[in-house]
C-alpha cells in the first residue's frame, strides 16, 4: 500500500517537474541585468514604507497574474480598442491596487537595463520582496517569463475563484493549473484529454484522503514523494497570504451577517464596519489578519482555528475538510507554514510562462510595443 501510494506521488511529481518550466532560472539575467535585484528591492521598500497596505496589494497582483493565463503580465495591461482587459474584471475592479508602484518599479529597472527585464518577472520579484519586507520568508525567484501581447477580461473572471468559493472550488481551479502542463498536453495524444484530467482529479483526493488518514492515525506520511506532492498541493490555500492586507465590505457581507461557522464577538466587530444593506459601506475596509495585517506572520491560521476567518473562503479551510490538519500544522507551527509557502510561491510563478520567441519584453507595462 505504501509502495503503491509512492508510486503515485512520483508519477504526480513527474508530470509536475515536467511542467514546471526548464526555462526560467534564477540566473536568467545575471549578465544582462546585474542590478536588477538591488532595483527592484529597494523600489518596492520605499513603497512599503509610504504605505504598509502595499505590500499585500503588489502579492496580489502576482496571484491574479498568474492564475490567469499564467504568469505573463497580463493583469497589467490597460485596455484597448482591441482587447478588454483584466483590470477591470470582478476580482480585480474597484480592488487590485499598486498598478503605479508596478510602473515605478518597471521605470526604475529600465533606467539601469532598458529593455531587457519583462513586467512579468518584475512582478515575480516584486512578490518575493514584499513578501520578505513584512516579514515572510525568502526564496530564490526564478525568471526568464516573457510578457502576454493580450490580456482577458473573461479569462479574469473565469480563472480567480471568488470568496464564495467552497472548499471543492478551491481545490479543483489548484488541481486544474498545476497539471495543465505541456508534457499533459503531450500525454493527452495517448489518452483523452478529459479522461486523464478526471484521472488525475481522483488521484489527487485519493492521495489527500490517504495523507489525511495517516495524519489522524499518529503515522508519519512522511514518504518523501508524497511530501513534497502536499508542498505543492499547498498552494490551493489561501495559503497564508492574507495574513497580511484587507477586503471590502462586500467580499465579507454575507458571512458576517449569515454564516454560523464564526465567532460571535468576531462577528459583531466585523458589522460596526460594514452595514448590512449592500450598497452602503461597500468598500469599507477590514484587515484579513486581524492581529497583524502588515505582518507575514501565522495569525490567519490561529484565527481560523478559532473561527474568525474574514473571507467565506477563508474559513472553508478549516471547516471539518480535508485541509483542516494542515490549517493546525501552521497554527502550531510558524517555520512550517514560512517554508510551504516559499515553495508554493515558486509553483505559482512556474504557470505557464510564455519564454524564447512568444511574447515581448514590454517597455511599458501598461501596453504592448
Ligand atoms: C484561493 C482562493 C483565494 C480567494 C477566494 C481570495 C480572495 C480574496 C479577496 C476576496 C480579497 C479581498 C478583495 C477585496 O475585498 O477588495 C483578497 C485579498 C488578498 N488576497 Fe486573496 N484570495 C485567494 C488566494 C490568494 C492567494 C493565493 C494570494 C497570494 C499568493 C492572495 C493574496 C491576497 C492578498 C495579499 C490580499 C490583500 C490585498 C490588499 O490588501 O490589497 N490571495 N483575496
Ligand atoms: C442573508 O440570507 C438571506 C436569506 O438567504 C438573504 O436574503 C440576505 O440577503 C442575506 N444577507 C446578507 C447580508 O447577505
Amino acid at each position: 500500500m505504501a509502495f503503491f501510494k509512492n508510486a503515485i506521488c512520483l508519477a504526480i511529481l513527474v508530470i509536475l517537474i515536467g511542467n514546471s518550466s526548464a526555462q526560467l532560472s534564477t540566473g536568467f539575467y545575471s549578465t544582462s541585468c546585474p542590478n536588477l535585484f538591488s532595483t527592484v528591492k529597494s523600489a518596492v521598500q520605499s513603497a512599503i514604507s509610504k504605505e504598509a497596505r502595499m505590500g499585500a496589494s503588489l502579492l496580489r497582483l502576482f496571484f491574479h497574474d498568474c492564475f490567469v493565463n499564467g504568469c505573463d503580465g497580463s493583469i497589467l495591461l490597460d485596455d484597448t480598442s482591441s482587447f478588454t482587459g483584466e483590470k477591470n474584471a470582478n476580482p480585480n475592479r474597484n480592488s487590485a491596487t499598486g498598478f503605479d508602484v508596478v510602473d515605478n518599479i518597471k521605470s526604475a529597472v529600465e533606467n539601469v537595463c532598458p529593455g531587457v527585464v519583462s513586467c512579468a518577472d518584475i512582478l515575480a520579484i516584486t512578490a518575493r520582496d514584499s513578501v520578505v519586507t513584512l516579514g515572510g520568508p525568502t526564496w530564490n525567484v526564478k525568471l526568464g517569463r516573457r510578457d502576454s501581447r493580450t490580456a482577458s477580461q473573461a479569462a479574469a473572471n473565469n480563472g480567480i475563484p471568488p470568496p464564495t468559493s467552497n472548499l471543492n472550488a478551491l481545490i479543483s481551479r489548484f488541481s486544474a493549473l498545476g497539471l495543465s502542463s505541456r508534457d499533459l498536453v503531450a500525454l493527452s495524444g495517448l489518452f483523452s484529454l478529459p479522461a486523464l484530467l478526471t484521472f488525475i482529479l481522483l488521484v489527487f483526493k485519493l492521495l489527500d484522503e490517504g495523507l489525511q488518514r495517516s495524519i489522524r492515525s499518529g503515522k508519519d506520511p512522511g514518504i518523501s514523494f508524497c511530501k513534497l506532492t502536499r508542498y505543492i498541493y499547498s498552494f490551493a490555500n489561501p495559503a497564508g497570504s492574507h495574513t497580511i492586507g484587507q477586503a471590502r465590505c462586500t467580499s465579507f457581507r454575507a458571512r458576517i451577517y449569515n454564516e454560523t461557522n464564526l465567532d460571535s464577538s468576531f462577528a459583531r466587530l466585523r458589522q460596526r464596519n460594514c452595514p448590512r444593506a449592500s450598497g452602503s459601506g461597500d468598500n469599507n475596509l477590514a484587515p484579513l489578519d486581524l492581529q497583524t495585517p502588515t505582518n507575514f506572520d501565522n495569525d490567519y491560521f490561529k484565527n481560523l482555528v478559532t473561527q474568525r476567518g474574514l473571507l467565506h473562503s477563508d474559513q472553508q479551510l478549516f471547516s471539518g475538510g480535508s485541509t483542516n490538519s494542515i490549517v493546525s500544522t501552521y497554527a502550531n507551527n510558524p517555520n512550517n507554514f514560512q517554508s510551504d509557502f516559499a515553495s508554493a510561491m515558486i509553483k505559482m510563478g512556474d504557470i505557464s510562462p510564455l519564454t524564447g520567441s512568444n511574447g515581448e519584453i514590454r517597455k511599458n507595462c501598461r501596453r504592448i510595443n
